[in-house]
């Protein structure tokens, strides 16, 4: 069963063939980035122009590439995945039009998928015939406690089983990846400015300069309801049941993360290394920085980001303990991170090759896999819409 899958929800034109929802057959990705680079940020028009450039080609490429007559038939093809959301609008209309006319006129079953659900999606393929990538060895079990980290997301979820999960947290507003590039940015580092930031941290003292970490309150419903049914996925513990001395630990802390009030503080910590106030404007902040000052600074922010996502994936297993944690988005193929939750955990922690980290059209086509495996409602390609706000 191979599924094609198409993405273009950002900056990127991304098609693969995925087979039985583990075996990567082709995966081909054109990036508009250095037409954003210059911006220093993604330009919604801009990418979305290139996806109309790009889409065409990238899908034939990766129908080649999957062939084993290099002739990209459809007829090996049999269902198509696309993200439906959430993204930039423009964006992801190129690639929803694009897969339902598809869909009509190679008679196809389409699936509009979740892009945050994809990146996690990302861990089950765990075999390809295509050069330079690492695998996992094995596909996640479930429960699962899944860790989205890119640009656009940052989000906690329990995964019970396919397509039956629970949101623990999310962002309250700049996803972590976005305080990566806004950091790089303030540093005068090349963008994307994630992985700038983690390079010259490398060369910094992560221990030189105190950032808050953000405390945050209020805690979801569907969180409290997995509550006072359970806290052990695996021990098929009752919160309510034995005497006190048995009983587990109350919880009580929010899963959601903020990444705003850690941006500021690297604005204020970097006016005052160099002697100004608040009103020294971000944009002349790295002129006046020495080189060690930049790394302390990016390996200080650094540790603080990745130890608040490192932090509630700990508590989190702690309280529901899942089988294994696994991770996905851009921020996933940090090394610090890696090693961060493989030194905190006492559970397998999974992660994939850096090329399906960041957006990818594997990992909608593994996800897509999935759905039509098990039978996930199908879309109607005359009327399939976008959905740029879609949550988990
Ligand atoms: O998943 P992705 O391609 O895009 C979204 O869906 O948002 O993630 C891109 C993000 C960027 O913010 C980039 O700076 C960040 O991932 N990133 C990293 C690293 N590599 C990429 N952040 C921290 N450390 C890295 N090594
Ligand atoms: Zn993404």
């Amino acid at each position: 069963m191979r599924v094609l899958g198409i993405e273009t929800s950002c900056d990127e034109t991304a098609a693969s063939v995925v087979e039985d929802g583990r075996r990567l057959l082709s995966n081909v990705v054109a990036s508009s980035l250095d037409l954003h680079a210059q911006y220093g940020g993604v330009v919604p028009e801009i990418a979305a122009r290139s996806h109309i450039e790009a889409v065409i080609p990238v899908i034939d490429k990766a129908l080649k590439q999957a062939a084993s007559d290099s002739a990209g038939s459809w007829d090996d093809i049999d269902a198509i995945a696309v993200t439906q959301g959430a993204g930039l609008s423009g964006s992801l209309l190129i690639g929803v039009l694009t897969a339902r006319t598809l869909a009509i006129t190679k008679r196809k079953p389409l699936y509009g998928v979740n892009h945050v659900e994809g990146h996690l999606y990302a861990n089950f393929l765990t075999q390809t015939t295509l050069p330079g990538y690492i695998l996992p060895s094995s596909q996640p079990v479930f429960p699962i406690l899944g860790l989205i980290v890119s640009g656009g997301h940052s989000q906690l979820v329990l995964l019970r089983d396919h397509f039956d999960y629970t949101l623990l947290g999310q962002t309250q507003d700049d996803a972590i990846g976005e305080a990566f590039d806004k950091v790089g940015k303030l540093l005068g580092l090349p963008y994307p400015g994630g992985i700038s930031v983690s390079r010259i941290a490398e060369h910094g003292d992560s221990f030189k300069f105190r950032l808050p970490k953000a405390k945050m309150t209020g805690v979801r419903q569907d969180v409290l309801t997995l509550r006072t049914q359970k806290t052990n996925l695996t021990g098929d513990e009752s919160v309510d049941s034995g005497t006190r001395s048995q009983r587990p630990k109350p919880y009580r802390h929010s899963y959601d993360f903020s990444f705003s009030g850690i941006k500021t503080a690297v604005l204020r910590l970097a006016q005052e290394q160099i002697g100004e106030d608040f009103t020294f404007p971000s944009t002349g902040l790295a002129a006046r920085l020495n080189e060690q000052q930049k790394a302390d600074i990016a390996a200080s922010f650094q540790r603080v980001a990745i130890e608040t996502v490192v932090d509630k994936t700990v508590l989190a297993y702690e309280e529901f303990r899942p089988a294994g944690v696994i991770i996905g988005g851009g921020v996933a193929s940090s090394l610090v991170l890696r090693q961060a939750l493989a030194e905190r955990l006492p559970c397998p922690v999974e992660y994939t090759d850096p090329k399906l980290c960041t957006d990818n059209g594997a990992m909608i086509a593994a996800l897509g896999c999935f759905s039509h495996l098990l039978g996930q409602p199908q879309a109607d390609p005359y009327s399939l819409d976008i959905a740029p706000n879609l949550s988990m």
